[in-house]
């Protein structure tokens, strides 16, 4: 099943990955993607103990909204803390390789940071071929013609899809180096043994030569890190709910949402923000699309999120164990926030 508006062209991976495209703003949909695993991962996650849902199922059309709201906030420092980093270094960046590069960007939502590295290597190389992969396909649509508006120079190929199947269809055209761009702290998203293997398939996809930017979010103390998923206007209480939202639209589930709450606080042993939504009493849900009742005892929590944060020591560790070599980092002024250049070297890691 498809999500989102729009017409769409089911492509299969294995044709996209060795045809040349043309620029679009009409997504790619990975169609196999999608069939069924909303529904199945949600069964899996609320019958799992702890309970738990995955935080790609974030980004329905107005969860993605919600996450552009998030990176507005004044407790949300890591966006603008790695605008900053690219207002000052963008140049030097896409000068890490030489040219011509093409920017593959994982999980690119609106671009907007992104636009400093497209200008710079714009205007370096004259033209650029521009490949976003991003799991909400309206967010894709929209910020692709956004894009092709204000950069005519710029060729699109935008890929609704998850991180392995947009790794599968990338595309390089004579002579290019692959730049992918893995920004936003998303790799804190993931375990650091799930971060291990996501950069080992992003090491796998490309050549050595070729290069990652890795924006990450670094270790501090939990005053700091707690209120940037635990903002007082509630958006980011809200986008946490959207998850419930979606479930009862989409499964024809009962999520009572006068009774969930969002909870967010720092790990400190295993280095990472946790977000949860509670269950303020005991209750059961119904979700008839699955077929299936979930009982929660008053305090029980899904939890929905982590947000690792590492130290450089880490990142230079997690590099070496995956076939990357951290040529270069850069920091914001208050050193919160890194972005480094990882060159792929010719071993894929231990
Ligand atoms: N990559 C972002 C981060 O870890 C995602 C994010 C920000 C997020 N705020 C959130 C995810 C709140 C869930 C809930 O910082």
């Amino acid at each position: 099943m498809l999500i989102g508006a729009y017409s769409k062209e089911a492509v299969m991976m294995s044709n996209l990955a060795s045809s040349v495209l043309p620029t679009r703003t009409q997504p790619l949909v990975a169609d196999a993607l999608t069939t069924n695993s909303f529904a199945d991962d949600v069964r899996a996650g609320l019958t799992a103990h702890p309970k738990t849902l995955l935080p790609k199922y974030f980004y329905d059309a107005l969860g993605s909204q919600l996450f552009e709201a998030i990176c507005l906030l004044p407790e949300y420092y890591l966006t603008r803390a790695e605008t900053e980093i690219f207002e000052t270094s963008a140049a030097e960046i896409v000068a890490q390789l030489p040219e011509p590069i093409t920017l593959v960007e994982l999980g690119s939502g609106s671009s907007r940071k992104t636009r400093l590295l497209l200008a710079a290597a714009l205007a370096r190389q004259g033209s650029l071929h521009y490949q976003p992969i991003d799991i909400s396909e309206t967010i894709l649509a929209q910020s692709a013609a956004k894009l092709l508006g204000d950069y005519p120079q710029l060729q699109i190929t935008p890929l609704a899809a998850d991180y392995t199947r947009g790794l599968g269809a990338l595309t390089r055209r004579a002579g290019e180096r692959i730049l992918v761009l893995f920004l936003g702290s998303n790799i804190g998203n993931y375990t650091p043994a799930e971060a291990r293997d996501l950069l080992r398939q992003i090491r796998r996809a490309i050549q050595p030569g070729d290069g990652l930017l890795l924006g990450a979010d670094l270790k501090k103390s939990a005053a700091l890190l707690e209120p940037a998923y635990d903002d007082a206007l509630g958006v980011t209480a809200a986008f946490n709910r959207n998850l419930l939202v979606r479930i009862n639209r989409e499964l024809a589930a009962d999520f009572d949402l006068s009774q969930f709450t969002h909870r967010a606080f720092f790990n400190d042993a295993l280095s990472r923000i946790e977000i949860h939504l509670v269950s303020q009493r005991a209750q059961t849900v119904t979700l008839r699309a699955l077929n299936l009742t979930v009982e929660f005892q008053a305090g029980e929590t899904i939890h929905t999120e982590n947000s690792h944060k590492y130290d450089l020591a880490q990142l230079a560790t997690l590099a070496e164990e995956t076939g990357f070599a951290v040529a270069r980092t850069w920091f914001d002024g208050e050193r919160r926030f890194s972005c480094s250049f990882w060159q792929a070297i010719s071993e894929t890691g231990r």
